[in-house]
């Protein structure tokens, strides 16, 4: 597995079920060796043969299909069942008593035989592949069971009322299947003996007596409901609740991840042997110093984990010195302001503590971690907090993580940072920082460091020392600095690296160091690096994000490029890279995005492409020197929704297949982020945390603008400047979600097409600089969107149909035409000047008409190029303010908007082992 990045809280959760998952996976073989030398204890006891025989139809009732169960055989070698895997007898009677069959990779189902095991007291099917099938009714008449786990099984359905006749249960584990409740949760009220109980992730939506039945649960200590859509927690289902005293041993609460609202419970308080309380992820609201002091009963002296993220909470920072035992305090994302009292300095157990994404304000120094040396995670992101202090401070603490995104700890770089050895994660982004980094920490730099994340500081200066040795983090973000000089050295299993709008120089040779293969991530954009590309892109099979935009890189695209069959981003814009349009890319099938925009690549656009980049949903070659015409096989790329050839020697004609583009003919998925959260699929061959926004330079309304969030609502055809000829494709027509639609300056011939006022989502349309003749089709009229249109210097002829947007423009958009005129432009059309007359309605009218025609164009020929009227540019500009009611026109100022780091994880190796676990 490989490592991680991210800055959120909410995708640390995720970064801890996958480590969870992963220790799992790395303890199945441990539980699987300590049940074999169980196993091998009991050789001398005998097995009852009805209980042999009703284990072998158990077997029979399987499906086995690694062998797991292979011990389990009929021979007479075999015979005594005590020695077979998973199966514990009693060592004085020889009944079998536990059957540990977890993580047995078994299907099938499970076989009724099973009650003929009387004495069965233990039962574990977990993290087994039951194929959706219901829990078997009769195991609620296993009346011995104590223990009772079918956790991850795939089980779905309903859960059997039956259960409830399992009086001896102490155990109960139902977690992560797909399982539901008919009616109620009456049959739980009956489990007298319950400690454990574990319905995580079963849909109890309709149990409106849940907190009635569990409370009464006399021994329940760890109780887990997290996931499972419960409803509030409505009084009415809730009699006596100020009478008796409920949950009288219950250490352990996990209610995270449901529909609750309103408070915390009083009676929670009351509980004096609560140590665990989560609620994270609720609808929870109110002032939280009140929702808190409901609290203050006798669990206040034993609660250590405190959980209240993702809630409504408002108001400032209780005093949390009441509750002298906490360990964990998590209120991320909630609605809390004020300042933070530095009574929370008194907590000298505290490890974990994490109030990101709140709007706290004020001054955190020394004395809020007087007493905290147990700290271990620091999460203060997102507030609007300053850290100030001294700068001879040495904590108490060593830090595994710190996030402290958007804290202000500049302008000088926080010294006490270099005190923290033992320190995996780093987020110090956004912080005022505008120092160099110190000599000292980079060379005794943090051995455990994961993630390193300094990006939008002022940092500046060389990066100290790092020529010799090398960066070890996983993922690294220096984005938007100042620093300079040469590319340092990282580690050889670096995952994810941005270094973009900085003022790194030379080449990228250094980085070929970086071979260890897991490379997922790479943003040198807005540097200054220069020189060829090295030819090592076969160190990074797993890369899927390649971004070199706005450098001064040259040559040819170096073959190797070719071996990134998992690259979905390529960026190359703003360089001066030149050669043939890549062959190598060819072999890059996962390509999604390509931007080769403005660098001297010449040749043939290749026709290949289609084939070769099945999936691209941007192709920009803009401003480059491609000759030759547009192959027709371009039309097979139906994902399409950004083509840009804009400003290349590109001659011949536009192909007639255009209506082939179907992303841009249907409105698709309403999804602004261009991939639609692709990434997160388990096709790509990564799970990605976090989103990196693609961005590309769209030319809108005569302007070039830079696209990051939104590029996925656009959908573009630019083809301008260049030698294109014949006619623009009726076909063009049918693109019905087209946005922008540039033909200008080609040599394109006939009419605008009829059917153009169809393209009702078009709001830029450029086709000025050509030779279209005829009239404007009154279509157009239809264009309620447009708000930039230019159709000057053609040769269209006739009156300017009459809409409030067409007259909204300046005339300047239509000047330099054969004969056009009406509103805009200042030339009356002869209708407007003599009064109607009635046509003769015989065969002469043609004739009528044409003479019209003549007429209108001999008139107006010579009428002045280069009109502006000022009323009317006036309007126009208030019309287009208008158009702007779609937000996607409101471009981004920050460009690279990326929010959170990218990880990688090799598909081969983790989604295929959670797959075969499942
Ligand atoms: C039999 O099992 C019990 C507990 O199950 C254990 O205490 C006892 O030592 C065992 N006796 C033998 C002879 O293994
Ligand atoms: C079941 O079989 C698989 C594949 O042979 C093995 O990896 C796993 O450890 C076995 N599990 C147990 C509990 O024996
Ligand atoms: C799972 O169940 C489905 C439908 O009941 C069945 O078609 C399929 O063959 C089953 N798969 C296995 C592996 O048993
Ligand atoms: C869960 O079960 C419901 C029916 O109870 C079914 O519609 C749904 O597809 C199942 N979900 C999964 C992930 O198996
Ligand atoms: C906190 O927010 C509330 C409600 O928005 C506001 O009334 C109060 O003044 C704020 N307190 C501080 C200290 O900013
Ligand atoms: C460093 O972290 C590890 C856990 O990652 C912890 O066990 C150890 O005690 C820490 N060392 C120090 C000096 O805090
Ligand atoms: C356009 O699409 C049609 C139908 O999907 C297909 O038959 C045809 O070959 C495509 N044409 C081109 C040039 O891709």
């Amino acid at each position: 597995m490989t490592v991680i990045t991210f800055t959120g809280g909410s995708s640390l959760q995720l970064l801890q079920a996958i480590v969870f998952l992963t220790l799992l996976l790395h303890l199945r073989p441990a539980l699987g060796f300590i049940s074999s030398v169980g196993d091998a204890d009991s050789d001398n006891i005998r097995c009852l043969d009805g209980e042999r025989q009703a284990l072998l139809k158990l077997k029979r009732g399987f499906l086995d299909a690694y062998g797991n169960l292979s011990s389990w055989r009929s021979g007479d070698e075999n015979k005594n069942c005590c020695n077979w895997k998973g199966v514990h007898c009693s060592n004085q009677t020889g009944h079998v008593l536990e059957l540990r069959l977890g993580f047995s990779y078994l299907g099938g189902m499970i076989n009724p035989s099973l009650l003929e095991l009387p004495y069965l007291t233990y039962l574990d099917l977990s993290y087994n592949d039951f194929n959706h099938s219901h829990i078997p009714e009769f195991i609620g008449s296993l009346g011995n069971l104590e223990y009772l786990d079918l956790s991850r099984a795939k089980l779905s359905g309903p859960i059997p009322h039956q259960l409830g006749n399992l009086s001896h249960l102490q155990y109960l584990n139902l977690s992560c299947n797909n399982l539901t409740i008919i009616e109620n949760l009456e049959w739980l009220s009956h489990l007298f003996s319950i400690k454990d109980l574990d319905l995580s992730f079963t849909n109890l939506h309709v149990a409106n007596d849940w907190l009635e039945v569990v409370s009464g649960l006399p021994y329940l200590t760890t109780l887990n409901m997290a996931w499972c859509d419960l409803p509030p927690m409505g009084h009415s289902s809730f009699p006596h609740f100020n009478n008796l005293k409920y949950f009288t041993s219950l250490e352990s609460l996990h209610l995270e991840n449901n529909q609750l609202k309103g408070g915390i419970p009083k009676f929670f308080g009351d509980i004096c042997t609560l140590r665990e309380l989560r609620l994270s992820g609720n609808n929870l609201d109110g002032q939280l110093v009140e929702r808190i002091n409901d609290l203050s009963g006798c669990a206040k002296d034993s609660l250590e984990v405190l959980e209240l993220a993702r809630n409504q909470f408002t108001g400032s920072l209780p005093d949390f010195a009441m509750f002298p035992s906490l360990k964990v305090i998590n209120l991320f994302s909630n609605k809390l302001n004020g300042t933070a009292s530095k009574t929370i300095g008194s907590l000298h157990k505290l490890e974990h503590l994490d109030v990101s994404s709140n709007s706290l304000q004020g001054v955190i120094s020394e004395a809020h971690f007087s007493n905290l040396s147990k700290l271990r995670h620091l999460q203060l992101s997102d507030n609007s907090l300053t850290l100030e202090f001294d700068f001879n401070w040495a904590p108490p603490f060593q830090l595994d993580e710190m996030y402290l995104r958007s804290c202000k700890l500049g302008p000088t770089f926080p010294n006490w940072i270099l005190t923290q050895s033992n320190v995996t994660t780093i987020d110090i982004s956004h912080a005022e920082i505008s120092d160099t980094i110190p000599a000292e920490w980079f060379a005794n730099f943090p051995p455990k460091l994961v993630l390193l994340n300094l990006s939008c500081n002022q940092i500046h200066g060389l990066l100290p020392n790092v020529s010799k040795m090398p960066l070890n983090a996983h993922t690294i973000d220096l984005n938007a600095n100042h620093l300079e000089g040469p590319l340092p050295l990282f580690s050889t299993n670096l995952s994810s690296l941005s270094l973009s709008k900085n003022r790194f120089s030379g080449s990228l040779t250094p980085l070929c160091k970086i071979n260890g293969g897991l490379l997922g991530f790479l943003d040198l954009s807005d540097n200054l690096l220069s020189g060829a590309l090295p030819n090592c892109f076969m160190h990074w099979p797993n890369l899927f994000i390649l971004n070199l935009a706005g450098n001064n890189f040259s040559g040819e695209v170096p073959s190797s490029l070719g071996l990134l069959s998992m690259l979905v981003t390529l960026s190359l814009h703003n360089n001066n890279f030149s050669g043939d349009f890549p062959l190598s890319l060819k072999n890059c099938s996962s390509l999604k995005f390509m931007d080769l925009g403005n660098n001297k690549f010449s040749g043939k656009v290749p026709a290949w492409i289609a084939e070769g980049l099945p999936q691209l949903i941007v192709l920009i070659l803009r401003s480059n020197k491609f000759n030759g015409s547009i192959p027709w096989h371009i039309c097979q790329l139906k994902y399409l929704r950004i083509l840009d050839f804009s400003l290349n020697d590109i001659s011949g004609t536009i192909p007639q297949c255009l209506n082939n583009f179907t992303a841009m003919a249907h409105k698709g998925k309403s999804s602004s982020n261009l991939f639609d959260g692709d990434y997160l699929g388990t096709d790509g061959g990564y799970v990605c945390m976090g989103i990196y926004v693609d961005s590309a330079m769209i030319v809108l309304k005569g302007r070039e603008y830079e696209y990051g969030k939104n590029l996925g609502l656009l959908k573009i055809i630019n083809l301008s400047s260049n030698k294109l000829s014949g006619k623009l494709p009726s076909e063009i027509s049918s693109l019905l979600e087209l946005v922008v639609l540039n033909v200008s300056k080609n040599n394109l011939i006939g009419e605008i097409p009829q059917m153009i006022g169809q393209l009702k989502q078009l709001e830029s349309l450029d086709m000025s600089w050509n030779r279209f003749s005829g009239e404007i089709p009154s279509s157009m009229s239809e264009l309620q969107f447009l708000s930039h249109l230019d159709l000057s210097y053609n040769n269209l002829s006739g009156k300017i149909p009459s809409s409030t947007q067409l007259q909204g423009f300046d005339a300047t958009r239509f000047i330099g035409n054969w004969a056009l005129c009406g509103l805009p432009l200042t030339e009356k059309c002869p209708s407007e000047e003599t009064p109607p007359q009635s046509e003769p309605t015989d065969d002469g009218s043609k004739d009528v008409e044409k003479d019209k025609d003549e007429f209108k164009k001999w008139f107006y020929a010579g009428a002045g190029l280069g009109y502006i009227v000022s009323f009317w540019s006036v309007c126009g500009s208030l019309l287009l303010k208008q158009s702007w009611r779609h937000a996607y026109f409101l471009f981004l100022d920050n460009l690279k908007d990326w929010i959170y780091v990218t990880m990688a994880v090799n598909k081969a190796r983790l989604w295929r082992k959670f797959q075969n676990q499942g």
